[in-house]
């Protein structure tokens, strides 16, 4: 009676495209995804792959086979090595105390356990860190959107006052400056050290952090064992009543677009409407991915709901009411085992625990 339909399992498959979804898309095409190129399938590695083991892993089950890479840096595994290297450096920090591992830590889904992470010189970051899992399939980044490649994100926290203080003329002098670091550059990129190359390192590394091969990808194999009783009645939930698939659809469970939950009236941070400077957008915010998700806590932009169980009520009241509110957050009247199903069934979306580095 709780097995899903085939119908509730495959309406996960596909995000479904709204107006707004291809007007960005194309868009992004005008900014130059034109030069992309769909990278290869990163076979090779023996064993389950997962971000437990960083580097150029085949493609964990229930994940695309592809993604896009930018032409202008190709996947490699030196560059994916440098990357990983200045990821857990504190060197890229103003006072040397923070790396982005210290944000990002990768036994919380390089989430973080805080509602605001730390950063350097007494600095505190102004929004919830999220997770780094599976952006190689990011079309936005940053919770408002504001940038529209991986290259063009990572050094934004190094620049940032809250988060890593740096300028990058400073941080390319001091990277320079060190032997080893020179050295290594040298051997991924012919030009060393650049701000280019800092990006390209960070971003590559950051591309591989794919998380698949969950409870969930199992079930949806064939396996009708991988998910309990309770988490196949979340499943309908979630596809059904629950409505969640509006917005949290496909292999990462995000449209990647903008939608107002409510949740900004509490924080203030206008989110998506800071980009567009629409009136529409107000309040707006990236969809998050739920891959990992039961290691993510605390949750939302402002890391404003503790937990899962938190989670679930504010869905469940229908969001907070605001003039912008997404017309897909209704009140939902669900039950106390109902609300105990959604949550069985976060849970199945990915969550072992690395040991940390
Ligand atoms: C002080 C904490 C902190 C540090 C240090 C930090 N980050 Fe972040 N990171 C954040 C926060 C907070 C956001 C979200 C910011 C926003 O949306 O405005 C973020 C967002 C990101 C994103 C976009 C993710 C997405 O889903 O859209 C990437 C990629 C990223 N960081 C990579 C890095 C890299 C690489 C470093 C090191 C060079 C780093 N971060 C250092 C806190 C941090
Ligand atoms: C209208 C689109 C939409 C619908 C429908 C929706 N969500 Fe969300 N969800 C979002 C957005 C946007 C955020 C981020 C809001 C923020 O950061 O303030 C979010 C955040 C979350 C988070 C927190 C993740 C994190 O890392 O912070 C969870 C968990 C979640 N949603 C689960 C669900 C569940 C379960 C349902 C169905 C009951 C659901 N969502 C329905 C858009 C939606």
């Amino acid at each position: 009676m709780f097995s899903p339909a085939l119908e509730d399992i495959d309406r996960m498959a596909e995000p479904r495209r709204t107006t707004r979804g291809s007007r960005h898309f194309i868009l992004i095409l005008g900014l130059g995804i034109a030069s992309m190129t769909a990278g290869p399938d990163l076979a090779g590695a023996q064993g389950t792959p997962d971000y437990l083991r960083p580097g150029l892993q085949p493609t964990p089950l229930g994940l695309d086979l592809y993604f896009l890479v930018p032409e202008s840096n190709p996947l490699t595994a030196p560059k994916v090595a440098l990357g990983q290297r200045l990821f857990f450096d504190p060197m890229l920090s103003a006072d040397r105390s923070v790396a982005c591992a210290s944000c990002h830590l990768p036994e919380k889904a390089f989430a973080d356990s805080v509602p605001f992470s730390a950063g350097a010189r007494g600095g505190t970051a102004a929004r919830n860190t999220p997770s780094l899992l599976n952006r190689a399939y990011g079309r936005a980044f940053f919770l408002d959107g504001r940038t529209s490649s991986l290259e063009e994100t990572v050094l934004q926290p190094i620049q940032n006052p809250a988060e890593m203080a740096m300028e990058l003329d400073e941080t390319v002098a001091r990277l320079g400056a060190d032997s080893s670091y020179s050295r290594e550059f040298l051997t991924v990129f012919d030009d060393g050290v650049t701000e280019d190359n800092l990006a390209f390192a960070l971003a590559s590394y950051v591309r591989t952090l794919r998380s698949g091969d969950a409870s969930i990808d199992r079930f949806r194999q064939g396996d009708r064992t991988s998910l309990s009783a309770d988490a196949r009645a979340g499943l309908r939930l979630f596809t059904g009543g629950g409505n969640c698939i509006a917005c949290h659809v496909g292999p990462t469970f995000t449209d990647e677009e903008f939608h107002n939950t409510g949740i900004f009236v509490g924080s203030g941070d206008v989110g998506r409407q800071g980009v567009t400077g629409e009136s529409r957008d107000r309040g707006a915010f990236k969809t998050p991915s739920l891959r990992s998700v039961a290691l993510t806590a605390p949750y939302m932009h402002d890391g404003s709901l503790p937990t899962l169980e938190a989670v679930i009520d504010f869905y469940d009241r229908g969001g907070d009411d605001n003039l912008a509110l997404d017309d897909q957050i209704q009140p939902l009247g669900l039950s106390e085992v109902e609300k105990r199903q959604l949550i069985a069934f976060l849970r199945a979306l990915g969550g072992v625990a690395p040991g940390s580095r």
